[in-house]
């Protein structure tokens, strides 16, 4: 019998900007089929035309005679609420260029330039406040809260002369925070509804009053900022304020809109730009391989999500487009959101390409309304990135992002977590020990001559190392959990975990066993290696980062017990609720139990000979809400952990090896090929050798240490293809992301890998 095919019925088209989830429900797909099936589209329920087209879009947008101010540009309440008839968003010429011409010269780019300095020093101020969290391990950043957002306020109150978040009177920061407050609560929208909350109602109430009190303090006493300007503004010999626009809340309606324009849109444009490089990991690397294209990536973040998604117009005369008649005083919605993405004037528009040739983009408006403070915008999210990308390095989505519940006109967010750390340091070119030769290479490592200043006996067959930089210069920031190389001449460079202080920034202190079947590290170490020789380190990098928890349950066995020292020392400052089980085969093989002491019953010492082997049931058995399960040592107890821990929550077991975890048959057996983007380079790896191998007999250095996947030095970032991870070190997430890998021992699954090299 034949079948029947049945053609799928096509969905209703229904644009609606008003609906709670528009904006996270693929607006974009709902553009695309406005722009083929209904360019112009009228919305029934809400009495409105929307234009979607580029060419459609930008003409309405130049044609300020048919397509008129004087309702408004919003397409809900705030239009009249928020911005007052009569302010400049309502305004048509010549009365709109009248007034703009007052404000145009605080905002042309050669005066906005003059405020470079200052902006760079907000974004740093910011960022200092949070770059520490990466050092030596993943940190965790809120990028729409602790950049994108504060940023254009604190700009914006300097603009104004508004007291900064530092200001010395109590009084002074009070107001700011109201005013922050504020700002937040205007965007209050009863859900699915044009309408203003009666909080969106109160805080418009107060922000309106903020800026006419404001321009009352500055008639009284002038300073140098945007206010005073204003004051004293005239108009041929006429005065601006109190004659030409006729009320002070006309003003302060002006200021509202520079207010909400210049934080909101450059919040949305610097919260996109960061979300953009983190879901293409490939333009970030383009990015930070050559700074020159930040501009572009400016420009292409607000082409492709434009903050402004919509803005409104009233004809003033009948007009005919694609057939479809708009009469005279009909309330059309421009959509520069839609027009950016058409493919009728860009190529490949839904791609986030930072090197798509430059061409004109509807992202900031056109025609008398375009946006007066692009340029403060341009420079702000120029700064924020060129401040904070090389701190993020690589950094990777924490969480989903939330929106900020905002009008139906903007595209912002809310939170944007991110991790970064590890390899969150600019990358550069240095020479560094590479197994037994010196080379020069792009790296993100620190290597560094170190002085032995103490080698101490801590059990048997175990010594502690103190290492001061040879220089006494500080040494980088490590937290719990981070290793380093030991790079040594004449034997091989080796990888102990840090067991110090991360608090002292001049030493490190290493824990070394002997281990008499290995390559030879260790019995120099023990052997030969004295107070006053000279080492190298390199590093610290964190594969075993410790997570912040209300409560811990350590394992260590025998040497493991050196990561976990610094975190039974952080666990106990901040005050969690934790355990160490410490096994080892006799006491007096048993490294730090005088330090160990100190915690009392916290800790248990469990010498085998003494009490058997670790009771893991009874450990592990039954899994305990908010536990973090942490473990290093060897092998056979790690396995025997992970075996424990299968049913725990998913991320509650963290274990480090010191050797390579056992591994399964690789997932192919055939040669594959690897694309070294930025080598220009393909090279084959044959099934008996590594990429590493390969790799470097091609002449592209890459760092590499342990050669085993254990120490993470060799990672490399993969921008296509999917590896088949063989390593010791990323975690089962990590993996699965697949957007980097070890490659020393982990090979491909797919017949091609592109590496970022
Ligand atoms: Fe150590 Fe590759 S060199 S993981």
């Amino acid at each position: 019998m034949a079948e029947t095919a049945t053609a799928p019925l096509a969905t209703a088209l229904d644009y609606d900007p008003f609906r709670p989830d528009f904006y996270t429900s693929d607006p974009f797909g709902t553009y695309r089929r406005m722009r083929d099936e209904a360019p112009v589209y009228w919305s029934e329920r809400w009495g409105w035309y929307a234009l979607t087209r580029f060419e459609d879009v930008r003409a309405a947008a130049l044609d300020a005679d048919t397509f008129r101010s004087f309702e408004g540009m919003d397409i809900d309440d705030s239009r009249l609420e928020q911005v007052p008839p009569g302010s400049i968003g309502s305004m048509d010429n010549p009365r709109h260029d009248e007034v703009r011409s007052v404000v145009q010269p605080y905002f042309l780019p050669r005066r906005i330039a003059q405020l470079e300095d200052g902006i760079r020093a907000v974004v740093r101020e910011l960022v200092d406040s949070w770059r520490d969290r990466g050092a030596g391990g993943r940190g965790t950043v809120d990028l729409a809260q602790e950049l994108a957002w504060p940023m254009p306020f604190d700009v914006f109150f300097h603009l104004m002369g508004l007291p900064s978040r530092h200001d010395d009177d109590p009084l002074e920061r009070a107001r700011r925070d109201q005013l922050e407050h504020w700002t937040h609560e205007l965007k209050d929208r009863v859900p699915g509804t044009p309408h203003l909350t009666p909080v969106a109602r109160a805080a418009t109430a107060g922000v309106q009053q903020f800026f006419i009190d404001l321009l009352e303090d500055r008639r009284r006493a002038a300073r140098d900022d945007l206010v005073t300007a204003f004051v004293n503004a005239d108009i041929d010999g006429v005065p601006f304020v109190g004659e030409r626009v006729t009320t002070e809340s006309e003003v302060s309606g002006l200021m509202m809109i520079l207010f909400l324009g210049g934080v909101e849109s450059t919040a949305g444009l610097t919260g996109t730009l960061f979300e953009l490089l983190a879901e293409n990991p490939d333009q970030r690397a383009l990015l930070q391989a050559d700074p020159s294209l930040v501009p572009a990536a400016v420009e292409e973040a607000m082409r492709l999500i434009t903050p402004l998604q919509l803005t409104a117009r009233t004809t003033s005369r009948e007009v005919t487009l694609h057939g479809v008649t708009i009469p005279a005083g009909g309330r059309v919605v421009l959509i520069p959101g839609a027009a950016n993405r058409d493919e009728r004037q860009f190529p490949d528009p839904d791609a986030f390409d930072i090197t798509r040739p430059r061409g004109r983009h509807l992202g900031f408006g056109e025609g008398v309304h375009g946006c007066l403070g692009a340029p403060l915008a341009r420079l702000e999210a120029r700064i924020a990135l060129e401040e904070a990308l090389p701190v993020l390095g690589d950094y990777q989505p924490a969480g989903p992002p939330t929106f900020y519940p905002s009008s139906p006109n903007m595209y912002v967010w809310k939170n944007l977590p991110i991790t970064f750390g590890r390899d969150g340091r600019r990358p550069h070119v240095e020479a560094v020990s590479h197994r037994t030769t010196t080379v020069t290479l792009a790296t993100t490592e620190f290597e560094a001559e170190a002085l032995v200043v103490a080698k101490r006996e801590e059990a048997d067959g175990v010594v502690s190392l103190s290492l001061r930089e040879a220089g006494d210069r500080p040494l980088p920031a490590w937290g719990p959990g981070s290793h380093v190389d030991l790079v040594l001449d004449g034997a091989p460079t080796r990888q102990y975990s840090l067991c110090g202080d991360p608090a002292d920034h001049h030493g490190y202190r290493l824990g070394v066993l002997r281990d008499p079947d290995g390559r030879g590290g260790s019995r120099y170490v023990h052997d030969r290696l004295a107070v006053g020789d000279r080492v190298r380190v390199r590093g610290p990098r964190n594969n075993f980062p410790l997570v912040a928890s209300p409560r811990y349950l350590f394992i260590a066995g025998g040497i493991g017990i050196t990561p976990v020292l610094p975190m039974i020392r952080a666990a106990e400052a901040a005050g969690a609720d934790w355990r160490l089980v410490y096994g080892g085969r006799r006491r007096a093989s048993m490294a730090f139990l005088d330090e160990l002491a100190a915690y009392g019953d916290r800790v248990s010492v469990r010498p085998q000979d003494e009490t058997g082997l670790l009771d893991l049931d009874a450990l592990l058995g039954t899994p305990q809400p908010d536990t973090l399960v942490y473990c290093c040592g060897p092998e056979p107890l790690l396995a025997a952990v992970e075996q424990r821990c299968a049913g725990w929550p998913h991320a509650a077991l963290h274990v480090e090896r010191f050797a390579p975890r056992p591994q399964g048959e690789p997932a192919r057996t055939e040669a594959f090929e690897v694309d070294l983007g930025r080598s220009e380079l393909t090279l084959t790896v044959p099934p008996d050798r590594s990429i590493l191998s390969v790799v470097e007999e091609a002449g592209v250095g890459v760092l590499s240490s342990c050669a085993e996947g254990t120490c993470g030095t060799c990672e490399t970032a993969v921008l296509g293809g999917v590896p088949d991870h063989r390593d010791s070190v990323l975690t089962d997430d990590e993996r699965q992301a697949n957007d980097c890998m070890m490659i020393c021992v982990s090979r491909a699954r797919t017949d091609r890998l592109v590496l970022d090299l």
